[in-house]
């Protein structure tokens, strides 16, 4: 979810909207705002899904006032339905908030007794009525927060409005991110430094257990033992304006034809093409001896579990590094046992704002370990917390399923591979000067591989018909398999499930008939042969064959599989990365021809705030 708040010089309502479009990658279930208008009145709209739902009952009814507070929700207790959606009011107080209260029931049933009626099912209306408690007793609206967060489980970021306040907005952090944007007579209140990016850049990032208290003009931080403090002001450049979609249809197609650019510059900051070799970006880039690492933890959720996955095979192939990849919501809660002497800890995330990827980093720097992370958020949660950051120059991804960060997220991922073997001395010089010079043919291959896209296009127009796909591959395609498969099911609603192409007799093998497409991940590489017979054995049982290879691949396969996508030819080490574009491509494509919301896939959100 994703949190608003301004004391402003202007009317809130429309900022509001604004601010909340900029954090609708958080969750777009639905949305609301408060605002208090001159005279201290407070009033708010609410509307259930999109947006653009919101901006139309403000404009069938508008909201007063330079104060408000706004939220855009991805569901966790109850439906997304106009009661559900934040603000929550009880009394005079009107909270939005992100994460997930775990002792609401016990809070409630305390609340209820003492006579408080209750609206919804949330964990949210709670706060608002214990907070209206706490001043019922005759506690001052900041004292009446402290006493209220001190009694709440569970991670979340709040922020609080007060009727016949005009002049006061409250916030609370302890989990879930939350920051202060400072501007020239107005104060703000984010989940991140994108959604007050408009109206100041100066911005002050909360810590675990921090209350702040702001007017027009000052801000007042407390920390958890409610001792006043002073956090440094963070200069933020360049998180402007939302991206625009230029001439194309979709976020995601446009974000799937920048891949040459994105992809190109995220090479272009690893490595150094005069001297062939890779070179890590940013400051403290040396701070992983990598000749020292004994094991590598690989940490992510969705997409980018995926990008690791793949990682996995370069760390291994490369440096020789044994590595373990997880889900990051497996991975905190299981008490791995982990490597303390050598080990390290990569996480890889699109936002840097994940609160599972956050909470297994926090885990791992608390068992001591040292942590990196591969983010395309530079300002975000898991890049300020990460001991060396490690960006992916994609730049703002709109879409909600992920294209251009999981290419970049590969390439970064590939560089360091590189690196690491350079240092472990497993890979030679020749291999470096090969490896890096593939990386740098990348932007060109890809560019040839877009060109595909009419093809693809014609071909899903088949496959939007199937109620199930399989995708298959070997190696270093198997993630990419798993991959395809997630970004067909996230924006097509068609089931699909990736599977490795060794593994499809051992069960999956069974779900094979006419009725089902079989997509193979499969360059014509070492492994290409035992692809070609798995191929067989599902054309075998009338299985609908789609190849994706190269032109060795394709005429080594010859007529049997039903069609036949063709790649340039590259160097293996790269494939997976250029594989990635067929596989976005064909689930976009299925997507537009079902007439799904392509962008915002129902049910998702592009960041997953809570756990
Ligand atoms: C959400 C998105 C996925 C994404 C995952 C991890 O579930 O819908 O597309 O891969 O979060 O996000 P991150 O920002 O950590 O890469």
């Amino acid at each position: 979810c994703g949190i608003i708040g301004i004391l402003g010089n202007e009317p809130a309502a429309p900022r509001l909207v604004d601010a909340l479009k900029r954090l609708e990658y958080r969750g777009y279930d639905s949305a609301g705002i408060a605002t208090i208008d001159a005279s201290g009145k407070m009033d708010r709209r609410r509307a259930p899904g999109k947006l653009n739902n919101l901006d139309e009952a403000i404009a069938a009814d508008p909201l007063a006032g330079n104060q408000g507070i706004g939220h855009t929700r991805w569901a966790t207790h109850g439906l997304p339905t106009v009661g559900n959606a934040h603000p929550h009011v009880s009394g005079p107080v009107a909270v939005v908030h992100n994460g997930i209260i775990e002792n609401f029931r016990e809070l409630r049933q305390e609340l209820e007794a003492e006579g408080h009626q209750f609206e919804t099912e949330t964990d949210t209306e709670t706060i608002a009525h214990l907070i209206a408690s706490n001043l019922k007793k005759g506690m001052g609206e900041v004292e009446a927060v402290k006493a209220g967060v001190a009694r709440l489980h569970g991670a979340f970021a709040l922020a609080l409005l007060f009727e016949g306040r005009s002049d006061l907005l409250v916030g609370a952090r302890k989990g879930s991110p939350l920051a202060i944007g400072v501007g020239e007579g107005e104060m703000f209140l984010g989940s991140d430094a994108l959604a007050v990016a408009p109206f100041t850049n100066r911005v002050i990032y909360l810590e675990e257990g921090d209350v702040c208290v702001l007017s027009h003009e000052s801000y007042e931080i407390f920390d958890r033992k409610d001792k006043p403090v002073e956090r440094a002001v963070s200069i933020v450049q360049g998180a402007g304006a939302a991206a625009e979609k230029g001439n194309y249809r979709h976020f995601m197609q446009k974000e799937i034809f920048e891949q040459p650019d994105s992809t190109g510059r995220t090479i272009g900051a690893y490595t150094n093409i005069l001297r062939q070799t890779v070179e890590l970006p940013g400051e403290g880039a040396d701070a992983i001896d990598w000749s020292e690492v004994k094991y590598l933890y690989m940490i992510a959720c969705g997409t980018a579990h995926f990008a690791t996955r793949v990682a996995e095979y370069w760390f291994e192939q490369c440096a020789g590094l044994p590595v373990k990849t997880d889900i990051a919501s497996e991975f905190r809660y299981r008490e791995p046992a982990l490597a303390k002497e050598g080990g390290l800890a990569l996480f890889v995330s699109q936002s840097g704002e994940t609160a599972d990827t956050l909470a297994a980093l926090r885990y791992c720097k608390e068992q001591g370990l040292k942590t990196a992370a591969v983010v395309n958020v530079p300002t975000s949660s898991i890049a300020r917390e990460a001991d060396l950051v490690l960006p992916t120059l994609a730049g703002p991804e709109i879409g909600v399923a992920s294209t251009k960060a999981f290419t970049a997220q590969l390439a970064a991922l590939a560089a360091v591979a590189i690196s690491a073997g350079r240092a472990r001395e497993q890979i030679s010089r020749d291999a470096e000067i090969r490896l890096v010079r593939a990386l740098t043919e990348l932007p060109r291959l890809m560019s040839t591989t877009l060109q595909l896209d009419e093809r693809i296009a014609e071909l899903s127009r088949d496959i939007a018909k199937a109620s199930d796909v399989i995708y298959l591959g070997r190696g270093v395609h198997y993630p990419i398999a798993l991959e395809g498969a997630l970004k067909l099911k996230e924006v097509s609603y068609i089931h699909a499930e990736g599977y490795a192409s060794g593994e499809l007799k051992h069960g999956p093998i069974a779900l094979i008939d006419e009725e089902t497409p079989v997509v193979f991940v499969a360059p014509f590489d070492g492994l290409f042969d035992k692809s070609l017979s798995n191929l067989q054995e599902v054309a075998a049982r009338r299985g609908e064959v789609v190849l994706i290879s190269d032109a060795a691949g394709v005429r080594a396969a010859g007529e049997t599989p039903a069609s036949r996508i063709e790649l340039p030819d590259c160097d293996p080490f790269i494939a997976p990365i250029l594989y990635s574009l067929p596989i976005q491509m064909l689930a976009y494509h299925v997507a537009v021809e079902k007439g799904t919301d392509v962008d915002q896939p129902r049910n998702l959100a592009k960041s997953v705030t809570v756990e």
